[in-house]
């Protein structure tokens, strides 16, 4: 069973400056809501019980957003908005939510290992908590469906065109049914020549306690960081390791253009905005085509 996740949330954002300067990139909100809240409510949505947040300096406002605010609580307490009350009180209830520092910021790999002693000897979850996926079910569970029946790890992949692998962690391996692969390979980016497949990794992973030994055998890789898919590659070696084409749409918010677009279509899956929303685009459009 599968009842951890792990967050890493302690990156430095460097792609998203000046905003990350002092303010953690997970904490950006798509409309009213931070980043990082869709992530843990997709952990939750997926049964599980147990989240560690890899946090680290000036990270703080992730460790408050998910803390009591108690004076915040009083003074919407019994006014108009009672939702909203509840949906405050409810965060610090969705599940046992615990933070860990990392120290140097040594790349995710180094960031994973930072959870041994947390998840011990169970199998965890891994959500990037820059990374939203807006699905039917949550793209955690699908991965726990695939974890329950071959008791090894999953990774979710998705399609990109084959003229972009070289941005992405690719996979190849043997096709089991239409989404399921049983890993041979796993390649960070790759040439076009070079890459199995154009299945990217998506930022979603289970993980077996074996990626520990894995992290602790692998050599820091590309730029003097701990890399996961390094690891994942050691991994190999020892275990088997399954990719799994998820369903559903991934919003990466670490970059400008793709944080623009997500709050953009999340706007407009939103009643109380999307009309306007449309409208105001529509007008934009016209003046920019006019
Ligand atoms: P990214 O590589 O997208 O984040 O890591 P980054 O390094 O902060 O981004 P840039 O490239 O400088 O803009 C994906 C997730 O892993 C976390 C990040 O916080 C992000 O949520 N991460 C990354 C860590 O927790 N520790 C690390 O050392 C690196």
């Amino acid at each position: 069973m599968v009842r951890k996740a792990v967050i890493p949330a302690a990156g430095l954002g460097t792609r998203f400056l000046p905003a990350t300067k002092a303010s953690p990139k997970e904490m950006l909100p798509i409309i009213d809501t931070p980043t990082i809240q869709y992530v843990v409510q997709e952990a939750v949505d997926s049964g599980i019980e147990d989240i560690l947040i890899i946090s680290g300096r000036g990270k703080r406002a992730i460790e408050d957003h998910f803390d009591r605010n108690y004076e915040l609580e009083e003074r919407i307490k019994g006014k108009e908005d009672d939702v909203m009350y509840d949906e405050i009180r409810n965060l610090t209830n969705l599940a046992n939510i615990h933070f860990i520092r990392q120290k140097d910021i040594n790349g995710l790999g180094d960031a994973i290992y930072y959870a041994r002693q947390h998840t011990g000897n169970e199998p965890f979850a891994v959500l990037l908590g820059d990374t939203i996926i807006d699905s039917v079910i949550p793209v955690t569970q699908q991965l726990i469906d695939i974890y329950e029946q071959y008791e090894s790890s999953v990774i979710a992949v998705e399609t990109v065109p084959r003229d972009k692998v070289s941005r992405y962690g690719i996979v190849g391996g043997d096709e089991l049914s239409e989404k399921l692969m049983r890993l041979n390979q796993l390649i960070e980016k790759p040439t076009i020549v070079d890459a199995p497949s154009n299945l990217a990794i998506a930022g979603r992973y289970i993980l077996t306690p074996g990626i520990y030994k894995a992290l602790e055998k692998t050599p820091k890789g590309k730029g003097n960081e701990l890399q996961l898919t390094d690891a994942m590659i050691e991994l190999l070696k020892r275990e088997s390791i399954y990719s799994q084409t998820f369903e559903g749409k991934r919003y990466d918010i670490g970059n400008k253009l793709d944080f623009i677009k997500t709050t953009i279509e999340y706007a407009l899956k939103r009643k109380e905005f999307s009309s306007k929303v449309l409208a105001f685009m529509k007008e934009i459009i016209a003046q920019h085509e006019g």
